[in-house]
């Protein structure tokens, strides 16, 4: 069976389904093709926090009802350390500007939602998804469902499929560049059904290792530990899970993390990858099919955002205008950004978390670097600036 679209799109995370949103606005067709059902991607429990640009581009499509009222707009985030809360306050460091916190499968059933309402087409749990003729003018996707092959025949295919999917590696490998790093430690995150017990985030950093607290809404916390990359999750049952939030979270003025049912937990590996060549042909890679940042600062869903809106505006300069310069200069304008939050992401992580093999002399540089980002204006705003996000290209 073989359908016929103007954009080709693998994947049904945030990237794919904003890119789908977005072109439909602009009046470009496409079709997106997702290996896992419906119900798993609308639950899948990822990233929380939004940058103020990423939430007005939302407002801006027209999907941004239920973010407004149900997501929460933060105006700061706490650096605990020495027992102590220290805050950033982002809008007099910014010139005005806030984060929402709303979770990434909220983002994700939105424009499901909304795809779906325009009548939109998405595929679900299609096996064996491969993209095939990226050199040539009539790329297509493969996939099999229900038993039989099907074949979406488009003009540009859109690699939206996250990093373990199957596009990056339509890239012959002489043609991209790989950077990556990986950390010594993991992020074991539990959601809680608990009142969040402050009103903003909390950055921890203990001894122990680096701890944060983050929420859902006034009634689920969101909660996050250091642990070692081949942690188990089985050695980790909630009671010591409690345990050692309490610890690395306490403070000398006696502040206390609410507890509640556990509702979901795993374990994110910690890494910062970047693929220099985010197109090829006809393919082009958009989030984390391209790029990965280790969690602390919160880049991964806005780098797909920044990425989903230069993208859409070079597809829609192709189709509209048959013009060609903002898709070869796509990555390159990505990227700049991408290299932003790729530093940023990992300049958090090296300030935070405990290093296993620190003889001490990079647990003073992290203190000395605490002290500085919370005693200094200049060094607050950078931080703050970044953590907001820089505007979009
Ligand atoms: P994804 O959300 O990964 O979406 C890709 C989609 O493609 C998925 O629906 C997937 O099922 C589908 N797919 C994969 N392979 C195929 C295939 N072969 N065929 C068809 N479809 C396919 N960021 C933060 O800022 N804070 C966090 O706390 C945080 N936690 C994270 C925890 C985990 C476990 C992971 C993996 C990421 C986390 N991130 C976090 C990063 C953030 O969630 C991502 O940056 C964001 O999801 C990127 O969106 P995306 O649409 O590009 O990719
Ligand atoms: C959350 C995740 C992050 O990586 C972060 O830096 C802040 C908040 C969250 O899931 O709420």
């Amino acid at each position: 069976m073989r359908t016929r679209t103007q954009v080709g799109i693998v994947g049904a995370g945030p990237s794919g389904l904003l890119l789908s949103h977005l072109l439909h606005l602009q009046g470009v067709a496409s079709v997106i093709v997702e290996n896992r059902s419906r119900d798993y991607v609308e639950h899948r429990v990822r990233a929380g926090v939004l940058e103020q640009a990423a939430v007005d581009l939302l407002k801006e499509a027209g999907v941004g009802e239920r973010m407004v009222r149900e997501g929460l707009v933060h105006n700061g985030i706490e650096l605990r350390f020495g027992g102590r809360g220290h805050r950033i306050d982002f809008p007099s460091l910014t010139g005005g500007r806030a984060i929402t916190v709303y979770g990434q499968q909220e983002v994700v059933k939105d424009l499901i939602a909304a795809r779906l309402a325009a009548g939109g087409e998405i595929v679900f749990e299609a096996a064996d998804v491969g993209v095939h003729g990226i050199d040539t003018d009539t790329p297509l996707i493969r996939y099999r469902k229900d038993g039989s092959e099907h074949e979406v025949s488009c003009a540009i295919v859109a690699g939206c499929d996250g990093f373990h999917g199957v596009c990056r590696q339509a890239i012959p490998d002489h043609a991209q560049h790989v950077f990556e790093r990986t950390y010594p430690f993991a992020w074991l995150g539990i959601l809680a059904q608990a009142a969040p017990s402050h009103e903003e985030l909390i950055y921890a950093y203990h001894d122990r290792g680096f701890a944060l607290f983050s929420m859902r809404s006034p009634e689920i916390t969101r909660l996050y530990l250091q642990v070692a990359p081949d942690e188990d999750i089985a050695d980790w049952p909630d009671e010591r899970i409690w345990q050692e939030l309490h610890t690395r979270l306490e403070t000398d003025d006696g502040w206390r993390l609410n507890e509640g049912p556990v509702l979901e937990k795993g374990i994110t590996p910690m890494r910062s990858f970047v693929c220099e060549k985010m197109q090829h042909g006809r393919l082009f890679l958009a989030g984390d099919a391209a790029h990965i940042v280790p969690p602390t600062g919160a880049k991964g869903m806005n780098l797909a955002v920044a990425d989903i809106h230069v993208l859409t505006r070079a597809l829609t300069a192709f189709f509209k205008s048959g013009r060609g310069d903002l898709l070869a200069t796509y990555d390159a304008t990505c990227l700049k950004r991408v290299w932003r939050a790729e530093h940023f992401s990992w300049w958090m992580t090296s300030m935070l978390h405990r290093f296993p093999d620190d003889d001490g002399f990079q647990q003073r540089l992290q203190r000395s670097q605490l002290d500085y980002t919370v005693g200094s204006r200049a060094a607050a705003a950078s931080l703050a600036e970044n953590y907001v996000g820089l505007p979009f290209a």
